[in-house]
This record gives structure tokens, sequence and C-alpha cells, in this order.
């Protein structure tokens, strides 16, 4: 049976991940997780004094470092995932924190960056059989999916999920700082000038603000078996 492309996009903290992860495991497609990649270079940054605590204040800094930046994911059997690597370091743990949420929009809107990223993401989906989520998939970086999601839920129910992950992972924040994160981080990422987040015109909008992760995958790996059918 022909591999497809699947292309998951939307807000963020609508779970994307998780159900990009399942269907891609069920289907024994590649997944690739793209906010990664926008993270591990917003940590670069962080840790080369190009941010404030609040901005990106060395744009031109970090788009000339642009070529020290080399991203790799590595499987991890145990999780049963890729890991994301900055320059040969996982950095999986470090790219999940909220500092680091709060400066990857404005590190996102850059287009020399997001140049770069799209580059390497075309590329791991040349053979097809990859399930990719972000904000551009649909729209960017593979116009030509078979298969295309749009998430979408309320913002405060993807704020406490947010919230949860967080706590649950030791961080000390405030649902208050979460929610005014994913409102923040929706509005730059989708008012932003290149490649802003938008729902591609034959994408399915899957609202998951009232669903189970169950029923979620079911209806997401039924729209796949249905178009690898017809291949
Ligand atoms: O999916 P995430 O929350 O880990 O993504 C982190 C940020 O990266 C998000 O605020 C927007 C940006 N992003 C993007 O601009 N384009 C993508 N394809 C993926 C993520």
């Amino acid at each position: 049976m022909k591999k497809i492309t699947i292309a998951i996009d939307g807000f963020s903290s609508t779970g994307k991940s998780t159900i990009a992860k399942q269907l891609a495991k069920a289907l024994g497609y590649i997944y690739v997780d793209t906010g990664a990649m926008y993270r591990a270079v917003t940590l670069f940054a962080i840790r080369n004094d190009f941010t404030s605590e609040e901005n990106l204040e060395n744009v031109e800094g970090l788009v000339s470092s642009l070529s020290e930046i080399h991203l790799k994911f590595k499987y991890n059997a145990d999780v049963g995932f890729a890991e994301m690597y900055l320059n040969e370091e996982n950095v999986e743990k470090e790219i999940r924190t909220l500092e680091v949420s709060k400066l990857v929009s404005p590190v996102a809107v850059i287009e020399e960056i997001r140049e770069k990223l799209v580059d390497i993401q075309k590329k791991m989906g040349e053979d097809k059989g990859i399930v990719m989520d972000g904000r551009d998939i649909g729209t960017v970086v593979f116009p030509e999916a078979e298969l295309k999601i749009f998430m979408t839920a309320s913002a405060d129910k993807r704020a406490y999920r947010r919230y949860k992950e967080l706590l649950d992972r030791g961080e000390k924040v405030s649902y208050e700082d979460v929610l005014q994160n994913v409102e923040k981080r929706d509005h730059i990422d989708s008012t932003r000038a290149v490649s802003p987040l938008r729902k591609a015109a034959d994408a399915i909008e899957f609202d998951n603000s009232d669903m189970g992760l169950e029923e979620q995958f079911e209806r997401m790996y039924n729209f796949a078996l249905r178009i690898i059918e017809k291949q």
C-alpha cells in the first residue's frame, strides 16, 4: 500500500503531538514535531544571550549564528518517539519549559529561521510515510499532503492541559500565567507576516475541546485509512 503524508496543524496545546505520535505508531510512519525545532532554536538564542526575559532582543545575532545551529531527531525506543538534539545534545526536556514557550513565538516569526527549518522538514518528508505537526505544515511545508487536520480547542481548555503538564514535570507555574502565554502565542502565531497559522482550505477542522484521546485517535485513524485505501 502506498504511503501518504499527514499534516497536523493547529493552535498550541491542542494535543497535536499526542495524537500525531499515536497515529504514526499505528501506521508505522515517522513522526516529526516541528514545534520542537523552533523551540530548540529558541533555546540556542537564550543560551547565547540573544534574549531578555520577555523578548528576542538580538535578531541579527541569532540570524547570523544560524549556520552554527544543527538540529537532529534521534529515535529513543524507551519513550517511543524521536527526541530533539541541538548540536548533538539531547534538549528534549529543556525545550519544554515555560521560559522557552514565552520566547518561541518571536523566534518563529523570523523569515530566515523559517526558511531553514522548512527546508529540513521538506527533506524529512520526501519519502512520505510521515506524520508532521506544527502550524504551517498543510499550508507551506506539505501543501500536497493527502490528509490535513487543523486542530482547535478553547483557550482555557488548552491552558489547563498545558498547566497540568508543566506541574507534572515539576515546574512551578500559575494557571493565569499559562493562559496568558497560550493567548499571546495564539495571537502572534496567527498574525505574523510569514506563514501565519491558518487552516488550509482542504484541511479537516477538528475541535477536541470535549473529546477524549481515544475518540480523537479513532477518528483520525479512520480518516487516514480511508485515504490510504484509495492510493
Ligand atoms: O507546537 P509547539 O507549541 O511546541 O510550538 C512552539 C512554537 O513554535 C509555537 O508557538 C509556534 C512555533 N511553530 C511554528 O511557528 N511553526 C511550526 N511549524 C511549529 C511551531
